[in-house]
């Protein structure tokens, strides 16, 4: 039997809604925990207070986007972390720090299981729940929304039986998850992919069509992770935030992906990520400096991988750790400044400098000054094609 259940609590329909249905349906008592990963809008305490009128025992609020941006923005951002080398993995990156946060308040108020609102569909569900599996094993796993029947319109009916502060008509026509890294958006006229979407999905960003005069911002690098932007040193959240304003301005980081869910479902999506869109921009600029050219190329193969492990919901994984040991390795070095043209929705970089470039001018330039020997080419174009030319020779000799 379940006593106490912590529920991942957003403030929004569905999880106000499983406060009172996981009691009415367990009779376990319902802890309500929102995180606070940096995803403005609605007013955190205004949150906090809803849980208790939904009938939460207890709710709490935890500000986490400090902790989101230091230790899972910053990995991301050193693994250049694209999954379909195109989507910078917002909600994929908030949900094993809801996890973290949720089996502590767990631990915290003597409760055995916790519970989510997601669907079955989606790949949030099990971020969630391998997350708990590997944290806190023993902890059972509740999830309304999939398990008991707790549909879209059994929840309103259920809210407006009961009277739940929840106001049904000032909902989104689409779902939509965001925090600091981004702003995601599905459902309604946007599961037509041949629909462009329109422009009211979009609110990180402005229209990018729209002609202004460009913006140029330089960001520093440290080993890596963003520590200044134009020459001022800032913490990574207050940095990401800003840079959200001043590429969303330009329209920077759009999105509209047709995305393959580990669920097998092919989903088309929309992100708005202006700051994670020029800081991956950056920072893999800054890599293109700075990393000898093996490092380089294995890393590119290392940071897809890192990629896939934490979309697929493994961020609590050996493999996650053992991928960040390499890529922290990798980083050390990437130290520097870029500098980017924001406009007309594109993140352009102009220039980059390093104390630890590779770049050599005396042998790159084709002006005097050029210490590059041209003369050793020769020999070794022979010895690197040698192999090739071995086979060719037999290839002609048999088949003539
Ligand atoms: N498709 C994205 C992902 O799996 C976004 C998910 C958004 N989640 C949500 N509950 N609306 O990471």
């Amino acid at each position: 039997m379940t006593e106490r259940v912590v529920l991942a609590y957003s403030g929004g329909l569905d999880t106000s809604v499983a406060i009172g249905w996981i009691g009415a349906e367990t009779g376990a008592e319902v802890v309500a925990l929102a995180v606070d990963v940096g995803q403005g809008g609605e007013d955190l305490e205004a949150i906090r207070q809803r849980a208790l009128t939904c009938g939460a025992v207890e709710s709490i609020v935890v500000d986490a986007s400090t902790e989101f941006a230091e230790s899972f923005v910053a990995p991301a951002i050193r693994s250049n972390a694209l999954y379909m080398d195109r989507y910078p993995l917002i909600s994929s990156l908030s949900r094993p720090i809801i996890v973290k946060h949720l089996v502590a308040a767990a631990r915290e108020h003597g409760a055995d299981a916790i519970a989510h609102g997601c669907t079955g569909k989606g790949n949030d569900q099990v971020r969630f729940e391998v997350g708990v599996s590997a944290l806190a094993p023993g902890l059972k796993v509740l999830a309304p929304v999939r398990d008991s029947g707790m549909t879209r319109d059994k929840a309103i009916a259920f809210a407006e039986e009961r009277g739940l502060p929840i106001d049904v008509s000032k909902r989104s026509p689409y779902s939509i998850d965001q925090n600091l890294w981004g702003r995601t958006a599905e459902c309604g006229i946007l599961e037509d992919p041949w629909a462009q979407p329109p422009e009211d999905v979009f609110v990180y960003s402005a229209d990018p069509t729209v002609t202004r005069t460009p913006d140029e911002v330089t960001i520093s690098f440290t080993d890596g992770v963003p520590t200044g932007l134009d020459g001022r040193a800032l913490p990574l959240a207050a940095l990401v935030a800003e840079l959200n304003t001043r590429a969303g301005a330009h329209g920077v980081g759009r999105i509209d992906l047709v995305e393959d869910r580990l669920v097998g479902i092919k989903s088309r999506e929309i992100y708005e990520c202006p700051a994670a869109i020029t800081l991956l921009t950056a920072h893999r600029d800054l890599e293109d400096l700075t990393l000898e050219r093996d490092v380089a190329r294995f890393k590119r193969g290392v940071d897809q991988r890192w990629g896939e492990i934490v979309y697929d919901g493994l961020w609590y994984s050996p493999l996650r750790a053992a991928l960040d040991a390499f890529v922290d390795a990798a980083s050390v070095g990437v130290t520097g400044d870029v500098r980017l043209r924001l406009a007309g929705g594109v993140a352009q970089v102009v220039g980059r400098r390093s104390p630890g470039s590779l770049y050599d001018h005396a042998l790159a330039t084709y002006d005097a000054g050029d210490q590059f020997d041209q003369g050793d080419a020769r020999g070794f174009i022979e010895l690197w094609g040698l192999p090739t030319k071995v086979w060719a020779a037999r290839e002609q000799r048999l088949n003539p």
